[in-house]
């Protein structure tokens, strides 16, 4: 199985996302390429037909009670929801997400069927520093240690640099597809499994075309690119095409 992650973010607003999940129903879609979308949590009940799956952009690390301002996974899930973003450099960074509260977001999403896809990756001064592989260790493992060895099958992981996201600038192939052999080797050799590993970072129509021929990955998230429904249909295609 194959993936496509949309990341909407914070972006538009309640009409043109009716008109955005009207177009989103036509997308031709195959079973072996799975579409996520992720709109902004107060948006998920717009998002219900059947040619995607539906993720929300986090979730809460509490549970159902009195929690102002929070999104449980209980009411994700209740909203169809199946996969959650967890980790996400625009949490981890502006919200000051440590590790302690991705794991309990995890739990949390486990525990009500969601599947965590969870973010890893180095900002523009590890990468300089040559620090990239000891961060990727050390994100991955933090995680999947805390997680009970029958439920981490379900997760999914995703590269991406800090520094790609919204610069238009990704890795060269080549550097993409060492992390990502590198992120799989760790999985394999530690935990003695085999997780879909995404890239995500400034993915458009333009630079689909390369990034396919990356064998080792198992699909993309896309942020900007994903806001115009012919851009996730090019890209889709593309994808499916080469798999
Ligand atoms: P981008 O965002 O495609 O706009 O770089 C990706 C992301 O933040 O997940």
């Amino acid at each position: 199985m194959k993936y496509l992650v949309c990341n909407l973010k914070a972006n538009k607003l309640k009409e043109d996302l009716n008109l955005y999940e009207k177009k989103l129903k036509n997308i031709i879609v195959d079973s072996n390429l799975e579409l996520i979308i992720c709109p902004p949590t107060p948006f998920l009940y717009i998002f219900q037909s059947n040619n995607y799956k539906l993720g929300s952009q986090d979730v809460s690390k509490f549970g159902m009670g009195s929690h102002t301002g929070e999104n449980t996974a209980e009411q994700l899930s209740s909203l169809n929801v199946k996969y959650a973003l967890v980790g996400h450099s625009e949490r981890r960074g502006p919200f000051k997400e440590e590790e302690s509260t991705i794991i309990e977001k995890i739990k949390k999403a486990y525990h009500s069927h969601i599947h965590p896809i969870y973010f890893i990756g180095e900002d523009r001064l590890e990468k300089e520093n040559k620090e990239t592989n000891k961060i990727l260790e050390k994100q991955i493992s933090h995680i999947i240690n805390e997680v009970p060895d029958y439920k981490r099958e379900k997760m999914i992981i995703v590269y991406e640099p800090v520094w790609a996201i919204g610069t238009g600038e990704i890795p060269t192939i080549s550097d993409i597809s060492n992390r990502v052999e590198f992120i799989k080797k760790i999985i394999t050799e530690y935990y003695d499994l085999a997780l879909p590993v995404l890239y995500g970072g400034s993915v458009n129509e333009n630079n689909i075309e390369e990034l396919v021929t990356v064998d080792v990955l198992d699909g993309f998230v896309l942020g900007e690119s994903s806001q115009e429904i012919k851009n996730i249909q090019t890209i889709y295609n593309k994808i499916q095409k080469n798999h």
